[in-house]
């Protein structure tokens, strides 16, 4: 594994009074990325964010927006999303029946597309897609909140997906991971073969300084 591995710290565990604060933290303790979380209270059991919080985000930061669509039919608001600013936009495979559609919709709207799965949808839902995509997010817990536990068996379907993007030769492709990383199991995520590691409680927490918890998880990586 060769790349820098990039942290997309996740602002659904931030303070949403303080929003601003959160990005502006982030993004001064060196992060690469900012997750977005995207809920609608029927895919998922929680209700979030839409377009608007986007386009707020966009005003506070250049960072890359990292926007996890978890919500429904979500070519309906995917045009929404992209003009909000929004620079990565990933769908949920259990909610795309034409997924190679919405992947080709997000790219024609010249955004990064990302595919995820549920932790009980198998790898091998993602075998043709994966020639269309830039990102693939493997969810390590099931989506809707943040402050899961890390399913331990997540750890060998990142191995496996790894393994589908090397046969494959597709070293462009980000091969990220969301739910319950911390500096505790985020050594064994980074050796499975991650390239982004998305961060929820780890990073926005009241035990210490979002500085001091970047510092942990990129001192974690460094063991990996
Ligand atoms: C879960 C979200 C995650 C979550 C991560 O549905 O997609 O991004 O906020 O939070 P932690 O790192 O606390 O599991
Ligand atoms: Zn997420």
């Amino acid at each position: 594994m060769s790349t820098h591995v990039k942290l997309s710290p996740s602002i659904l565990s931030a303070n949403f009074a303080c929003l601003e604060r959160a990005v502006r933290d982030a993004e001064a303790a060196g992060v690469e990325w900012i997750h977005v979380d995207v809920m609608d209270g029927h895919f998922v059991p929680n209700l979030t964010m839409g377009p608007v919080v986007v386009k707020a985000l966009r005003s506070l930061t250049s960072l890359p927006l990292d926007v996890h669509l978890m919500i429904e039919q979500p070519e309906r608001l995917i045009p929404a999303f992209a003009a909000a600013g929004a620079d990565i936009l990933t769908v949920h495979v259990e909610t795309c029946p034409h997924l190679h559609r919405t992947v080709q919709q997000i790219k024609e709207l010249g955004k990064k597309a990302g595919v995820t799965l549920n932790p009980a949808t198998p790898v091998a839902s993602l075998e043709e897609i994966l020639p269309y995509v830039d990102l693939v997010l493997v969810m390590s817990v099931n989506p809707g909140f943040s402050g899961q536990s890390y399913i331990p068996t997540s750890t060998d379907k990142i191995a496996r997906v790894r393994q589908m993007l090397d046969e494959r030769s597709l070293w462009h492709v980000e091969l990220e991971v969301d739910g319950g990383v911390k500096p505790a199991n985020v050594a064994e995520v980074v050796r499975a073969g991650a390239t982004v590691i998305v961060a929820g409680s780890a990073i926005f927490n009241d035990k210490a300084s979002v500085a001091d918890n970047v510092r942990a998880m990129r001192d974690a990586i460094a063991r990996a």
